[in-house]
């Protein structure tokens, strides 16, 4: 039985789940004082275009870069900075208990502080420490703040309490340095908080919060020399799919990404790679610490024996060379067997054009993985398209039909299937999940 507290939080929760539900999810946009607070006004305009009830909550020095009116004007709701105002409506308490996602943008590096250590001397530190739902924070300084040891610490911690803390961008900063800590594209930043929203209102949560999981994408080419390569039609879609939902769930994600063309997801280290054996040392040495592997590269089985240094020349009046080529190792195959006893998930995806089940189940067995996920592949199918269907099937025997549907529904019931699968989290107990869980 609950008591009196734990029933108003419930009913706030509903009142939550019933918001978004009815479409218009309250959100607070938190703002701290840096450069990138001008940027955070597309993402007002995002949220506020797509249906979403926003509240800014700027810091002072955060009025020292954009002012309250263009808040005002952005959001169409007064803004109020000071716990101060309004004491009659309880300000700092009531912003951050009726939010449904409460959204930092830019978070600088005081900012992340006071939130990691649950400082509140102003309305919206006071908003985080009552705020109930999903919290994303997209830091925003320069690189030698985002890099310091205090910082990184500050970081982990809110990610380790659940909340999605996006990896800032790399490029121009305020002056004319350059590097990692630029606030992510307000697009980018407005998936995240979509995602966080819906997670959010089916009760899930961020239930890969405090995981490292590794996912690879795309397609392995192997060169043959300076110009020419063997390779696959993978488009990467399905792993940058992968990466985010994990992402949006809360897991810190390496992806690492076999040629893609698509453009680094939000809060993902993205680790690129060319060949095969280049994929193996990346993916084997981000798995060291990992919970989950989630192999989603087309890897090729073969390379070329040789290298050629200069670019290989055609002879006059001769046919071509037939091409010499070896085995690469199997990625998959290798970090199943070397997982022993540590709890790792580990999943992989079997490409077939033809009797599909019966070559993912003798491939799940050889593969040695938890979950093998079976799709068709062909000339038009699954290559380079937004749409995938696929059977997962598990080493446990079960059978998950995921039917044809966008490949980030693929992905969540990937991660879905993982979660299930995952040894519990030690010494987090009470710091995951929505209140009421
Ligand atoms: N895989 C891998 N290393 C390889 C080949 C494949 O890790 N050298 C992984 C892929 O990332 C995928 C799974 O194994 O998760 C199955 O890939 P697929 O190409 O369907 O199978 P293959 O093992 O290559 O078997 P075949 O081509 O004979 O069907």
């Amino acid at each position: 039985m609950r008591g009196g507290r734990g029933e108003t939080r419930v009913t706030q929760q509903q009142d939550a789940q019933s918001a978004v539900a009815a479409g218009r999810p309250k959100v607070v946009l938190g703002v701290s004082g840096g450069i990138a607070a001008y940027k955070a006004c597309e993402l007002a305009r995002r949220l506020t275009e797509s249906g979403h009830d926003v509240r800014a909550v700027p810091t002072d020095s955060a009025l020292q870069f954009v002012g309250a009116a263009t808040w005002s004007a952005l959001t169409g709701h007064p803004v109020a900075t000071e716990v101060w105002e309004s004491v009659h409506e309880v300000p700092h308490v009531r912003i951050g208990q009726s939010a449904d996602l409460v959204v930092i943008a830019p978070a600088t590096a005081d900012l992340l502080a006071k939130a990691a250590h649950g400082l509140a001397d102003d309305l919206l530190t006071n908003t985080l420490l009552t705020a109930r739902c999903p919290v994303v924070f997209a830091p925003a300084m320069h690189t030698e703040m985002w890099e310091h040891p205090a910082t990184q610490e500050n970081v982990a911690t809110l990610r380790r309490r659940g909340a999605l803390v996006i990896e800032p961008a790399v490029g121009r900063l305020t002056g004319k340095d350059t590097g990692k800590g630029r606030l992510p594209d307000p697009d980018a930043i407005f998936d995240v908080c979509r995602r966080a929203l819906l997670r959010g209102a089916a009760g899930a949560g961020a239930d890969l919060s405090g995981r490292h999981v590794v996912v690879s994408a795309g397609g392995t080419r192997e060169p043959l020399d300076p110009v020419r390569f063997l390779g696959n039609r993978s488009s990467g879609k399905q792993g940058y799919a992968l990466a985010r939902t994990a992402a949006a769930r809360g897991a810190r994600v390496t992806l690492v990404s076999a040629n893609s063309a698509l453009p680094d997801p939000a809060g993902v280290d993205v680790v690129r790679v060319g060949s095969a054996l280049e994929l193996r040392e990346a993916v084997t040495k981000a798995a060291a610490d990992a919970d989950a592997v989630v192999m989603a590269a087309a890897v090729a089985d073969f390379r070329p024996a040789a290298y050629a240094t200069g670019k290989i020349k055609k002879k006059d009046d001769q046919e071509p060379e037939p091409l010499a080529l070896v085995r690469n190792p199997d990625i998959l195959a290798e970090i199943s067997a070397n997982r022993s006893g540590s709890g790792q998930v580990v999943a992989g995806f079997a490409a077939e054009t033809d009797d599909v089940l019966a070559h993912g189940r003798a491939k799940l067995a050889a593969k040695g993985c938890d979950l093998l996920v079976v799709n068709e592949v062909g000339e038009s199918k699954t290559f380079g398209s937004e749409e995938n269907e696929a059977v997962v099937l598990a080493a446990d025997g079960s059978e998950t039909p995921v039917p044809y549907g966008p490949k980030e529904a693929l992905a969540e019931t990937v991660w879905d299937l993982i979660a299930e699968r995952l040894p519990e989290l030690q010494g987090l107990e009470g710091l995951r999940g929505l209140p009421g869980d």
